[in-house]
Formats: C-alpha cells, sequence, structure tokens
C-alpha cells in the first residue's frame, strides 16, 4: 500500500491548476459547448438503472485527471489486496470481503491460484446461507412454531447501526415482496418506548425475535433483548424453554452470545471481518430472507455481486463507483461543498439516506490517515443528508436553490409504478426531473422570462442563478436485484473514497469514546444522594461544570415528577 497524502501527489496539483480553471464555469455552458453531452456523461447499467451525471461542473479533463491520481496512488494494487484477501482494514487486523458475501456462484474463488483462507471464509458463508435458508422456510411453511405450537407471523428486528439500518431500509424499499402472512418491526432505540410501541400490538406466541449484534455488548441491543426475554417469559410461565422458540441471535461473538441463550442452535455465527454497514449480505439479512423469502434475497445478494464484478473489472474511467466518488471528491476538496444530499422520489426508499449516512459517514468520517498522521490539509466524508421528495421540496429545497451554500445531490426515483391515479406518478416524476434542472440551470430554464408577465416574478428577489450540481438516477424497477446492485454502487464509491483520502474506511473508532464515557455517566445518574465533591475526586473523567450541572438538574427535574 503506498497510503500518501493525495494533496502531495502531483495528478492533485495539476487538479487544482484544472479546478482553478473550471471553477466559475456553469453547468449551462458544458451543455451549450456540446450537445451530446448527456450520451457522454451517463450510464446504463444493466439496462435497468440509469445514472446521468452530465450536470455536474466537470468534464473529461477532470475524470482523466483524477484516473491518473488513482494511478498514482496506486489504486489498482487495493483492489487486487482486497481480492487476494489481504488485510485491509488495517487498524482491526481484518480482511474486507464483502465481495465474497454475495458470491453466490462461486465467481470469485474459481481462480486455482486463490488462498486458502479465502475458501475458508466462502465456506463458512455457504454454511451461513443455507441455514438463513432453512430457517426462513421453516417459519414460513410453519414447521417452526412457537412455544404453544402457534405459527410465528410477527419477526421482531433488535439491533443497532449496521444491526438495523440495512434490513430496516431494504425491507421498506421491498414491501411489494413481502411474504404475505409476515409481519416485520424493527427495535433499536435504548429508549424503552421504542420497545413498547411494538409489543403493545402483537403476542409473545406468534412472534420471534432475531437479536443482531456483531459484538453482543451493544448497551442498546442487549437491554432491548432483555426487555422482550421478560415479556415472553412472562407470558409462558417463566418456563425458560419457550425462549427456544422466540429468539434466534446473529452475531460475531458466540462466546458472549451462549451466555443469553439456551439452545445454542439458535445462534447464527458471523465471521468477524464483516463490518456492521456492510452485514445486509451476510446471515445479519435473516430479516430480510424472512420479509421477501430467501430466493428474493438471493437475487438481492445477485445484485449486488453484479456491481462486484463491475467495480473489479471495468475499465477506471468506465466504473461507475470510481466515477460518483470521483464526483464527490471533486466538490468536496476542490470547491469545498462539505454537504451531499440523497433526495428519493419513493416512499419505499425513505430510509435510504439514513442507510447512506451509517456508510459514508462512518466508513469516511475520520481524521487519522492510515499512517497515524492527523489530517490536517484536506476533507474527509462530506456530511450526507437526505429526505424524501417531493415533501422536502417544501421544506430544505429553498437553501438549495437559493442559499450561499451549494449542496450537490443525488435524485433516486423508481421509474415504475402501480398506482398512477389522477396522474399522481408522473406528477412525482416530473417534479424530480424539474428540480434536477432548476438546480443546475436555474431561471436560464425559462425562455420567455422577458415577457410582461413574467417580468413581475422576475422581481430582483426571485433569482435562480443555478450552477447546483446533481445526478439523477432512474431505475427501472425497485426489485430485489436492482436493489442489490444500488447499494453496492455506494458501498464501492464509499471505499474509492477512503483509497482517496488515504484512510481505513472499514473500523468505526470515533464511536468508541461515546460508549465508555456514557459508561462512566451511568452510575452517577442513577445514584441517589451524590456527593458531587466524592464523585470528582473519585472519578477517573474529568467532570466539568456544564456535566456535573446537567446531572444536577436532570435529578432535579427527575425527583419532582
Ligand atoms: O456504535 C456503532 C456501531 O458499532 C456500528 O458500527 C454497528 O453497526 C452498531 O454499533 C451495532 O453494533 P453491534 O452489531 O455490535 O451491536
Amino acid at each position: 500500500m503506498l497510503n500518501i497524502n493525495p494533496t502531495k501527489t502531483n495528478s492533485w496539483k495539476k487538479l487544482l491548476n484544472h479546478f482553478n480553471n473550471i471553477k466559475n464555469k456553469n453547468i449551462i455552458d458544458f451543455f451549450k459547448e456540446d450537445i451530446n453531452r448527456f450520451n457522454k456523461f451517463s450510464f446504463l447499467l444493466n439496462k435497468n438503472i440509469l445514472i446521468d451525471f452530465s450536470k455536474n461542473i466537470l468534464n473529461n479533463k477532470t475524470i482523466n485527471l483524477f484516473i491518473e491520481l488513482l494511478n498514482e496512488i496506486n489504486f489498482n494494487n487495493y483492489l487486487s489486496l482486497m481480492l487476494n484477501g489481504e488485510i485491509l482494514n488495517i487498524t482491526e487486523n481484518k480482511f474486507v470481503l464483502n465481495f465474497l458475501l454475495r458470491d453466490i456462484n462461486n465467481y470469485f474463488i474459481k481462480n486455482k491460484n486463490i488462498k486458502s483462507h479465502l475458501l475458508k471464509e466462502k465456506k463458512i458463508i455457504d454454511n451461513n446461507l443455507n441455514k438463513v435458508e432453512l430457517f426462513t422456510n421453516n417459519i414460513l411453511k410453519g414447521k417452526w412454531l412457537g412455544f404453544n405450537k402457534k405459527k410465528i407471523i410477527n419477526i421482531v428486528n433488535i439491533g443497532i447501526g449496521g444491526s438495523d439500518l440495512g434490513p430496516r431500509m431494504i425491507i421498506k424499499a421491498l414491501n411489494l415482496y413481502k411474504n404475505s402472512n409476515i409481519n416485520m418491526f424493527f427495535v433499536s432505540n435504548i429508549d424503552i418506548d421504542d420497545i413498547y410501541n411494538v409489543l403493545i400490538n402483537i403476542s409473545p406466541e406468534n412472534t420471534i425475535f432475531i437479536v443482531c449484534s456483531k459484538s453482543f455488548s451493544t448497551q442498546e441491543t442487549i437491554l432491548n433483548f432483555n426487555i422482550a426475554k421478560k415479556w415472553v417469559l412472562d407470558y409462558f410461565d417463566n418456563n425458560i424453554f419457550a425462549l427456544n422458540n422466540h429468539f434466534i441471535i446473529i452475531t460475531s461473538n458466540y462466546i458472549k452470545a451462549k451466555e443469553f441463550i439456551l439452545n445454542h442452535n439458535n445462534i447464527f455465527v458471523v465471521s468477524d471481518w464483516v463490518g456492521g454497514r456492510f452485514s445486509f449480505c451476510s446471515a445479519f439479512g435473516l430479516s430480510i430472507s424472512l420479509y421477501i423469502g430467501f430466493k428474493n434475497f438471493k437475487k438481492l445478494l445477485l445484485g449486488a455481486h453484479f456491481i462486484d464484478k463491475h467495480f473489479f473489472f471495468s475499465k477506471l474511467n468506465m466504473n461507475i463507483p470510481i466515477l460518483l466518488a470521483i464526483i464527490n471528491i471533486w466538490y468536496n476538496n476542490f470547491f469545498q461543498f462539505k454537504n451531499e444530499l440523497v433526495l428519493v422520489y419513493n416512499e419505499k426508499l425513505s430510509f435510504l439516506p439514513l442507510y447512506l449516512q451509517q456508510l459514508f459517514m462512518e466508513s469516511n468520517g475520520k481524521n487519522i490517515d492510515r499512517n497515524g498522521n492527523i489530517i490536517k490539509d484536506y476533507n474527509t466524508s462530506s456530511i450526507i443528508w437526505g429526505g424524501l421528495g417531493t415533501c422536502c421540496q417544501h421544506s430544505f429545497f429553498q437553501l438549495l436553490h437559493q442559499g450561499t451554500n451549494i449542496i450537490p445531490c443525488d435524485f433516486i426515483i423508481e421509474c415504475c409504478f402501480k398506482n398512477n391515479i389522477y396522474n399522481s406518478y408522473y406528477k412525482l416524476v416530473s417534479n424530480l426531473i424539474s428540480q434536477s434542472q432548476c438546480l443546475a440551470f436555474g431561471d436560464n430554464i425559462l425562455l420567455n422570462v422577458n415577457s410582461s408577465k413574467d417580468k413581475n416574478l422576475n422581481y430582483k428577489f426571485n433569482k435562480f442563478f443555478g450552477n447546483r450540481p446533481n445526478n439523477v438516477f432512474l431505475i427501472k424497477k425497485i426489485n430485489p436485484y436492482n436493489l442489490g446492485t444500488l447499494i453496492a454502487l455506494y458501498e464501492y464509491k464509499m471505499f474509492v473514497q477512503g483509497i482517496i483520502w488515504n484512510i481505513c474506511s472499514f473500523d468505526q473508532l470515533g464511536v468508541e469514546l461515546g460508549k465508555r464515557v456514557s459508561n462512566l455517566i451511568y452510575p452517577l445518574i442513577k445514584k441517589n444522594n451524590l456527593n458531587f465533591n466524592k464523585e470528582i475526586k473519585k472519578n477517573k473523567i474529568f467532570l466539568d461544570s456544564s456535566t456535573l450541572n446537567l446531572i444536577k438538574v436532570f435529578k432535579k427535574f427527575n425527583d419532582k415528577r
């Protein structure tokens, strides 16, 4: 690995020069100069997903210079390292083998020189997939029953972060593929309202809890698991054998999980290198399989596999995750546009922005590079947020059109509709296409703006300068395969960014401090008659006046309830 600060490379310097030449150019000029711009700056992926990135402030030279950068940092070497199963997660000393999780037809392991540890990992993956298939079929066919022989119809996924967001997002997106008798619920928050709001609507006798935690030490998940256990035990007169019918655990920490459950066959063990935010392709996707059936779950994996092949074997300048990463870095590091928006126009995609938030910000929100140096001279992950079109057009779009912060956007929509009542679907699509156009071209779109009628409108506050870049994703159909494809596109975009920024994208050490401190604050919150001076002396943490007073006021408010 070269592990270089990208800003010290020759190509970065060339990019800076190029940036100075192009930065004042308007997107509309690119289109006026080249009527074929759309054809050159869009891709139709597998005849199913069109990605139009023509409305960006860039040209061929921009892309070529980034490709030069990738060559200079020896990007291809990272791909070989990944394919060969070398340790890419250097901070945690783990492999990154996401592509193996969806290698259903053994495409990546056909090679005669394949390393034995990859074969070993593939075997574990295959065993787990078989277990997922068997368990799914047993539940759906009524072979696995509740303790008092009732058919299971309610699935509750308990987990947080990567053990929640992937399945939650996918299940909502694929609601048309739902097995008719299954109801799906998610519990993640430590605020007990979350689990109570679920339990209040279901009964233990036909419910199974899928408890997902890689570490099996996450406070929120363990607490919710214990609440659910008590709820089931209360119902079955404290017969602990009832738990065997109503709890499945998915984890990488078998030793810990064993302490919590009697029947160890109910534990699915996933290899430790599978990162939480990439885990839905592993046994952590069990809830998805239960909801849409194993056949559809496999299609989701195959869709992601399509991108695995595209990513590893396409030319760099035809490689879509690479192009998407380049576009983001161009804005984030050169234009200093620090936000990035994901605007989904289908209700069913409403959790996608949340999923992508974790994918990008937990992976690439880092300020220490792969050499352990503090990053001072360039930005890493953008701030990712998003929303549901058309609703957010009526909330934050004002800023997108006229604000001083420019925020590049990804617009995403499905092009297949069941209901077009009152032409609602056509209206939805018109909104997306016009928003993309307005952001890019501003009021230049209105050719008759000088007519007397529009003059009133064109009052001095009613100016739209445009030049706000965006990509449009038109997806033929949100089916399991295309959704897998879309998610893997973003997964590799994140990976490419991490390589260029010279950071380790696969750990999440930044979340640890908060977890540790919360465990130290917890006894202070809990204790009655707290003597603060004594605690300050005794405590191993710095107790500042804000923290102390927040605890004091909390106690006062709480006492007076
Ligand atoms: O706190 C962040 C995090 O570690 C995520 O990376 C992870 O997806 C989530 O917590 C849940 O962790 P676990 O699956 O170990 O319970």
